[in-house]
């Protein structure tokens, strides 16, 4: 049984929570292969989204969900917003919310912003990637384009590669991979990949090469120049040299591996060039998946959640 006002972590969701949205997810995303695409179930709710950092998938892809299940969808832009006369953040979202808002999506730079709006808005909140701590949705169309390849989503192994440090992304699949009984391993630059991560019941494999060997999934992450502080590696060209995933590295492995990515992708740097586009990756359907798990939690919230 959903129990949940909101979707702001993996951390707050149980084994069974994440199959119901995936179940969801399953159909939506079938869904999406035909035409018409759209459903009217949630015709008459609103939702906005309110990005305080860039972002092309993971907006879209809300707005395009919450349109197609028949929602009223606004984009709130900081720019020419009252925030730039200097109202407060809390002033801000307290005046959205009372709009008769439904659903608030939020991207915020400071960790722990959606659990903060938890606290005093009434209506549902879902995080759309909070600082250094979670992307929930990210985690679950990553789960879902795995699911849609393997057939299951239980006993597979899972490298996840590159900046371990600063990813919300890698922190929130570490918690649903573990959550559904699969292994995970982490590898990058050592400076990158914090021994914290074990707590999360990932195990850091040094180098890269000996992380991704018996890898059904090869799971590589942005290097994320706007969050780098001098220091973790010496240059773009020397990461790309000793840590970026090449094909001849996938070809070498002993057993046949997918690649994903979460997007924006620094092609030539953590992600050979070629390697995209080819058959192996499921960087296009991550984003598909995207827009079908943005679906199911829209819906599950707004359908099954309690609303204080
Ligand atoms: N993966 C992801 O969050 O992409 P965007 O920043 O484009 O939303």
């Amino acid at each position: 049984m959903w129990t949940h006002q909101h979707l702001t972590g993996i951390c707050h969701l149980s084994r069974e929570d994440i199959l119901f949205i995936l179940s969801r997810a399953m159909y939506w995303r079938e869904l999406l292969e035909h035409s018409p695409k759209s459903s009217d179930i949630l015709s008459g709710y609103s939702m906005v989204c309110l990005f305080f950092e860039p972002s092309t998938r993971t907006r879209t892809s809300f707005e395009m969900a919450g349109k197609l299940l028949g929602m009223n969808v606004i984009n709130f832009s900081l720019e020419g917003s009252s925030l730039e006369k200097g109202e407060s953040f809390r002033d801000t979202v307290r005046t959205i919310t009372r709009m008769k808002a439904d659903v608030l999506v939020v991207r915020h730079r400071a960790s722990g912003i959606p659990e903060y709006l938890a606290t005093f808005l009434p209506c549902h909140i879902v995080n759309a990637g909070d600082g250094l701590r979670e992307h929930p949705t990210q985690a679950l169309l990553d789960l879902l384009a795995m699911q849609r390849t393997f057939g299951s989503i239980e006993n597979l192994q899972v490298a996840i590669i590159g900046d371990v440090l600063h990813s919300r992304v890698a922190r929130s699949l570490v918690l649903a991979l573990k959550k559904l009984g699969n292994k995970v391993i982490v590898s990058g630059p050592p400076t990158l990949v914090p021994k914290d991560v074990e707590a999360l019941g990932a195990v850091r494999i040094f180098p890269v090469e000996k992380a991704a060997e018996g890898a059904d999934v090869v799971y590589l992450l942005r290097i994320q120049r706007e969050r780098q502080e001098a220091g973790y590696f010496p240059s773009l060209r020397e990461y790309a040299q000793f840590f970026g995933f090449k094909e001849n590295l996938l070809r070498q492995l002993q057993k046949p591996a997918v690649v994903m990515h979460p997007g924006p992708v620094n092609r030539g740097v953590e992600i050979e060039y070629s390697l995209v586009e080819r058959d192996v990756s499921l960087i296009e359907e991550q984003v598909t998946c995207g827009v079908a798990v943005r679906m199911a939690v829209l819906e599950i919230l707004l359908r099954e959640g309690k609303v204080r």
